[in-house]
């Protein structure tokens, strides 16, 4: 039989805890080689769902198949497939870095020297080569998230579970893990993500889905999300209170918003460019000078805001 294009399905996933409903009917489906980003707010059911997709966790109602085979059923043929990276992580503090991968290589039944190499290969493409003696209670955050994910892919698994695989990590380890992240989907790999974070869904993911409350409020490519919340936006900003009130005059109509504290402008752009140079036409027409300005693109923070009326918690 062909393998089926779709290899991550879930159709009307439920699960309660006693009277409390967690999930509430989720379908996912994530087809061969692309990523999609399961994005929501604290609570909203992302750990959960993913924990019943690996297998480490049951459910009420609905159905789970990775890669042909059903969760409940034929969990054993499920865990072969998969990878799982998780808020609670299975490395060892006291063991090193290269005797954790070393340990998860040989549960993975690989010979001595299999996991050995395979330990070593991790270590470099993870960039733990220096860090490899020490045992990972000495890693910093960022460390010790690669050396998790390094460790969930011992066996290079096809498909792969990442749950809020950046979560608390600075900037510059963010954009380290997103790269390593888009090497394994280069390689073929399969992968489901979670996260709170919009910009990383828009970077990474093909699809998105946006769950809150145990439910699934919209998905779609983040150019789809993006669009259902509407148009660029072009923000002036004036220098005087006597500018900012003459522009907002003559302006009159294509004006969305006038903030007179700000001294900004702001005014929805329906075609971008054309919109633009009209505004400025009429400024320069009028003699009006502005101090700045700036043309915004609808964020998934928009999306999501739009969507459920909450803005997303991001961390600084
Ligand atoms: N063992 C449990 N017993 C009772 N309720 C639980 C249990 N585990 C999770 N929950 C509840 O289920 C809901 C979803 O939790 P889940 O961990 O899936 O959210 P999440 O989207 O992963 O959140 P976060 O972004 O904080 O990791 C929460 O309201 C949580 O309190
Ligand atoms: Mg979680």
């Amino acid at each position: 039989m062909a393998k089926s294009d779709v290899v991550i399905k879930a159709k009307g996933l439920q699960k309660s805890y006693g009277k409390t409903e967690v999930l509430k009917g989720i379908d996912i489906e994530v087809k061969r080689g692309t990523m999609l980003a399961l994005l929501g707010p604290n609570g909203a059911g992302k750990t959960t769902t993913v924990r019943i997709l690996s297998t480490l966790l049951g459910f009420d109602k609905g159905t789970v198949t990775i890669e042909g085979h059903d969760v409940k059923h034929d969990a054993d043929a499920v865990r072969k497939v998969i990878g799982l990276t998780g808020q609670s992580a299975a490395v060892d503090e006291l063991l090193t870095g290269r005797e954790n991968l070393v340990m998860m290589g040989r549960l993975y039944r690989l010979t001595k020297d299999s996991a050995k190499a395979r330990a070593q290969e991790l270590l470099e493409e993870f960039d733990l080569v220096k860090a490899a003696e020490r045992p990972a209670k000495t890693y910093s955050g960022g460390m010790r998230r690669r050396l998790d994910l390094a460790v969930s892919l011992i066996a290079t698994p096809p498909v792969i579970f990442l749950d809020e695989p950046t979560t608390g990590l600075d900037p510059r380890s963010r954009i380290a893990m997103w790269e390593i992240i888009e090497g394994l989907k280069q390689k073929g790999s399969t992968i489901l993500l979670t996260t709170q974070y919009l910009e990383e869904a828009d970077q990474l993911a093909d699809q998105i889905v946006v769950i809150d409350g145990g439910k699934v409020i919209a998905k779609g490519t983040a150019k789809e999300l993006k669009a259902k919340v509407g148009k660029d936006r072009l923000e002036l900003t004036f220098a005087t209170d006597s500018s900012f009130k003459a522009a907002t005059k003559v302006l009159g109509t294509l004006v969305q918003e006038s903030d007179p504290d700000e001294k900004t402008v702001t005014v929805v752009l329906k075609d971008t460019n054309a919109d633009v140079r009209t505004v400025l036409d009429v400024l320069a027409k009028e003699k009006l000078k502005f101090d700045a300005m700036a043309v915004h693109k609808p964020t998934l923070d928009d999306v999501f805001l739009s969507l459920t009326g909450k803005q997303v918690k991001e961390e600084a």
